[in-house]
């Protein structure tokens, strides 16, 4: 008898879904991932070296309670308003189940992290696309028209870079029939006010964030979100147990507590870098989107060709050919657009002499 083919036995709503698979091949430079390129903080890095094999043969604590006290801590709310998760990825993929039944929709700018209608799909969540407004802001009234279970809005938002702007983000929070989620996985790299500011007030309002941007733990998988104890408390549920691991917890309980400094100053040359990128890439002709990031995105309708080029020759950018034509910045560009990392300023240099080659071959 022949074994029936995977999608005989799969669940119908993922058919539509494909493996997450961006060009992870080692290049000489990559500022694709928006990753931090300063690499570890000290002390997390001294915990990573210094764990025991006790903490490796027991199982890691439930709901990493150590974890969300120093968390607590550093966005001012008490350890009951956080739930933390194997990155933010998990986090936000848990409050989706949570608050989405089947069937539901979530509504999504676009174009924004690629990951959301993908784990809108993996709960049987219908992702319902909204395209930015001209300025790449958040288009309020068709968000809040689309009647969605849940809202989705990341700001600084990837790929283009920019903050959401407040009133828009606010006026949602406030008029959101449903959850309101707002992605500040780059928040530490911008100088707009956070939308923890509005927890106090608002009890559907979740801030997802990270560990593996301005914190350097990407590899750990360390995410996070704030909101009202009862709100956290279902995206725990839905979380499950052991989910942040003992040497992750570890790493970055001693990333907050001790590395902060660390963090802060590579956050300042972060922002440095960026301002000094895109008026280099204005220079080669290029118009970056203002960033608020720690990346800054070019349209251009050679996007995917450059970023090919660009790799060949050493250099792993992030190509983009789904920005959106009807989103007025990527119109001329066919939707098209490279997205880089802002990193130490000798591969931001390297990054910009082989963009220069590739705009010249192209
Ligand atoms: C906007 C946004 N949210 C969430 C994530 C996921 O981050 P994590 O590493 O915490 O899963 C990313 C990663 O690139 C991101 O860009």
């Amino acid at each position: 008898m022949t074994p029936p083919s995977s999608l005989d036995v799969a669940r119908d709503a993922y058919r539509a879904i494909s493996l997450y698979a961006p060009n992870r091949e080692p290049a000489r430079i990559d500022v694709s991932d928006n990753t931090n390129l300063w690499g570890v903080p000290p002390a997390a890095e001294r915990a990573v070296r210094e764990v025991g094999t006790s903490t490796v043969t027991r199982y890691p604590s439930l709901y990493a309670p150590q974890l969300k006290a120093a968390l607590a801590d550093y966005l001012g709310v008490e350890p009951s308003m956080i739930v933390t998760g194997c990155g933010s990825d998990d986090v936000l993929d848990s409050a989706i189940r949570a608050f989405a039944e089947p069937g539901d929709r979530v509504a999504v700018p676009a174009p924004s992290f690629a990951m959301i209608p993908i784990f809108a799909r993996m709960n049987g969540v219908e992702p319902v696309t909204v395209a930015l407004t001209g300025a790449c802001d958040v288009d309020a009234d068709a968000m809040l028209a689309t009647e969605a279970r849940i809202i989705y809005l990341c700001s600084p938002n990837n790929p283009t870079g920019n903050a959401l702007s407040r009133a828009a983000v606010e006026r949602i929070v406030r008029e959101a029939p449903g959850v309101v989620i707002v992605d500040e996985a780059y928040a530490e790299f911008s100088a707009a006010p956070s939308a923890v500011d509005f927890l106090g007030a608002h009890e559907r309002l979740l801030v997802s964030r990270t560990m593996s941007k301005a914190f350097g733990l990407a590899g750990l998988r360390v995410g996070y979100a704030a909101g009202a104890p009862a709100l956290v408390a279902e995206v725990e549920k839905s979380r499950g147990p052991y989910k942040i691991n003992a040497l992750a917890e570890r790493a970055a309980v001693a990333a907050l507590r001790d590395d902060m400094a660390w963090v802060r100053d590579h956050v300042a040359e972060a922002v440095a870098n960026r301002e000094r990128l895109s008026g280099e890439l204005r220079a080669l002709g290029l118009a970056p989107v203002p960033s608020e990031a720690n990346f800054v995105l070019a349209p251009t309708p050679r996007g995917v060709a450059l970023a090919r080029r660009m790799r060949e020759l050493g250099v792993a950018v992030r190509a983009f050919d789904d920005l959106g034509r009807d989103v007025p910045a990527f119109r001329e560009a066919g939707g098209q657009g490279l997205r880089i990392s802002v990193g130490p300023w000798a591969a931001m240099a390297e990054t910009l002499a082989v963009l220069q080659t590739a705009l010249g071959e192209l």
